[in-house]
């Protein structure tokens, strides 16, 4: 049985302050979970967030990263620079990034690859835009998104490669997909991980869904067969909410 991940997505929100009062008040509903609990916070809340969580189960991840080590990219944070103040996860190739940060497949693989040479666990984004669903692509675009995403990984690369489905026209809109399109979706990239990589490594890759998650629908959501927990925007920013998302059961 794959473990639930559950991830909450601040993007840019949350001052410092904010942040330590939010995990105060999360620590405690949710220490009692099984399911991964994982917050990717602001680059300036890194630091505070980590010490924070320290003896608590929840995990620190950041919200984007460049793939060069180091080097002349003036305002950018490389995946070595995270991981020495012992950041664990990173969001990479989130919708909102392709769309308006000029962030590409290949740019997504390139950050993959970095982010394992220096001991990160990525968390790759996929979906499709509602033209590209209307237009009856959802499947030939997220799969694709995923084959670029993941090419040149090693089978444990791809195995500890956490991916989150995001239908563009489900986040922040409060429209989600039903959780049977979800599953569905989330059935289609498994099934190409099993084609490129084996059935061992599709059974065993995490797969989120992402897209106005809240507590109403997180448990119809992650009860469906394949999908793995998910990755929640703006319901991880109260934490009474994200804490009923990531305690679902
Ligand atoms: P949302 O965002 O939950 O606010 O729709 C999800 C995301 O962008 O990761």
């Amino acid at each position: 049985m794959r473990r639930k991940v559950i991830a909450g997505n601040w993007k840019m929100n949350m001052l410092p302050n904010e942040a330590i009062e939010y995990i105060d008040k999360l620590a405690p509903l949710v220490k009692d979970t099984k399911n991964e609990v994982i917050l990717c916070v602001p680059y300036t809340d890194l630091f505070y967030a980590l010490l924070t969580a320290q003896n608590t189960n929840i995990k620190i991840g950041a919200q984007n990263m460049h793939f060069a080590e180091k080097g002349a990219y003036t305002g950018e944070v490389s995946a070595k620079m995270l991981k020495s103040i012992n950041v664990e996860y990173v969001i990479i190739g989130h919708s909102e990034r392709r769309q308006y940060f000029n962030e590409t497949d290949e740019t997504v693989n390139k950050k993959i690859k970095s982010a394992f040479e220096n001991g990160l666990k990525p968390i790759v984004c996929v979906g499709e835009t509602l033209e590209e669903r209307e237009s009856g692509k959802t499947e030939s675009i997220i799969t694709k998104q995923t084959e670029l995403a993941l090419d040149g990984l090693t089978n444990e690369q791809v195995e500890n490669t956490i991916i989150a489905y995001e239908p563009i026209w489900a986040i922040g809109t409060g429209k989600t997909a039903t959780s049977e399109d979800a599953n569905n979706s989330i059935k289609a990239i498994r099934n190409k991980i099993e084609k490129l990589y084996g059935k061992d490594v599709a059974e065993k890759v995490i797969i989120q869904y992402g897209g106005s998650v809240k507590s109403k629908n997180a448990k119809e959501l992650f009860s469906m067969s394949d999908i793995d927990g998910g990755l929640v925007g703006g319901a991880s920013l109260d934490p009474e909410e994200f804490s009923k998302i990531v305690n679902f059961e």
